[in-house]
C-alpha cells in the first residue's frame, strides 16, 4: 500500500477542522508550562505551536516530509519519524496526538515506542478515529471501488479500533487507562467531499490514472449526496473520534 502524499498547504487550506475541533482532547492534554511534549503526527504544527505557546518544550515528529516543513515553518521543532518506530527513551512528560494515529497501522509498535519515550508518571493523550469512523465515506469508496475493476483492489489505509480493544492495546504496553471514549463527531467538510478525498484518500488513489480518479471522486460523490449532504449544513462526514488519557505508572 502507498502513502498518503501529504501536501501540507492543501491540508492548512481544505482541513482546517482537524485542529480546530480538537479543543477537548488538547483540554484532556493539559499542558503545563516547563512540561516536555511530543507531537506524534503533528500534521501542519497548529496545535503543536498552541500547546508551545502554554510555554512547553514541544518536539514535533511526522511521516510527511511537506508537513515537517510546515511545522518548522511555524518555529517548531520537528523532525520527520515514523510513528511505528519511535526512538526516544524516558524522554517526554506527555506524548500528544491529535487524528494520526489511524494512520499507523502497527498499533503495539506505536504504543511500546510512546510508551518508552514518556519519563515515568507521563502521559498519554490522544484522538484518533474510533470504531465507525467515516463508515459511510468507506462503504461508498470501497463500493465504487468494486464497480469499477480497473481500479485494482481496495486497500484501506486506516485502523478504527474500538474502546475495549484500544483500551486492551493501551493495557498489554503497561498503560494504565486513565480514561477512554468514543464519540460521534459529525464534522462540517467547509471546501467540500471532492477535497477531502483529495487531501485524505490520496493513498487510495495512487495507482489510479486522472481520468480514473475523476471517477471514483464523481461516483463516492454521487453516492454520498444523500446521507452526507444537505443544503443547510452542506458536506458532512460521519466522524467518530476515541478519545483516551493513559499514564505510564512505572518507571520502566
Ligand atoms: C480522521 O481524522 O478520522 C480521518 C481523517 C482522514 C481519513 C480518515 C480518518
Amino acid at each position: 500500500m502507498k502513502n498518503n502524499q501529504w501536501q501540507a498547504s492543501a491540508y492548512t487550506e481544505h482541513a482546517a477542522f482537524v485542529s480546530s475541533m480538537a479543543t477537548e482532547v488538547v483540554s484532556l492534554l493539559a499542558p503545563v508550562a516547563g512540561e516536555s511534549i511530543l507531537d506524534l503526527g503533528c500534521g501542519d504544527g497548529q496545535l503543536a505551536e498552541y500547546i508551545s505557546a502554554q510555554g512547553c518544550l514541544v518536539s514535533c515528529v511526522d511521516a510527511s516530509p511537506s508537513m515537517v516543513s510546515a511545522a518548522k515553518a511555524r518555529g517548531l521543532s520537528a523532525a520527520l519519524a515514523n510513528g511505528n518506530k519511535l526512538e526516544f527513551s524516558n524522554h517526554f512528560d506527555a506524548v500528544f496526538s491529535n487524528a494520526a494515529l489511524h494512520w499507523m497501522l502497527d498499533p503495539e509498535a506505536v504504543l511500546e515506542g510512546v510508551y518508552r519515550a514518556l519519563k515515568a508518571k507521563g502521559r498519554f493523550v490522544a484522538e484518533m478515529g474510533g470504531q465507525g469512523n467515516i463508515s459511510a465515506l468507506l462503504k461508498a469508496m470501497t463500493d465504487v471501488f468494486s464497480e469499477n475493476k480497473d481500479f485494482g483492489t481496495f486497500n484501506n489505509p486506516w485502523f478504527f479500533p474500538s474502546e475495549s480493544d484500544y483500551r486492551r492495546l493501551l493495557e498489554r504496553t503497561g498503560f494504565r487507562v486513565d480514561s477512554i471514549e468514543r464519540i460521534s463527531r459529525p464534522t462540517p467538510l467547509a471546501s467540500g467531499i471532492e477535497q477531502w478525498l483529495a487531501v485524505f484518500a490520496d493513498s487510495i488513489c495512487a495507482d489510479l490514472n486522472a481520468q480514473q480518479k475523476k471517477r471514483f471522486f464523481t461516483q463516492v460523490k454521487v453516492r454520498l449526496v444523500g446521507t452526507l449532504y444537505s443544503e443547510n449544513d452542506g458536506w458532512v462526514a460521519d466522524y467518530v473520534r476515541l478519545r483516551f488519557k493513559a499514564v505510564k505508572d512505572s518507571t520502566d
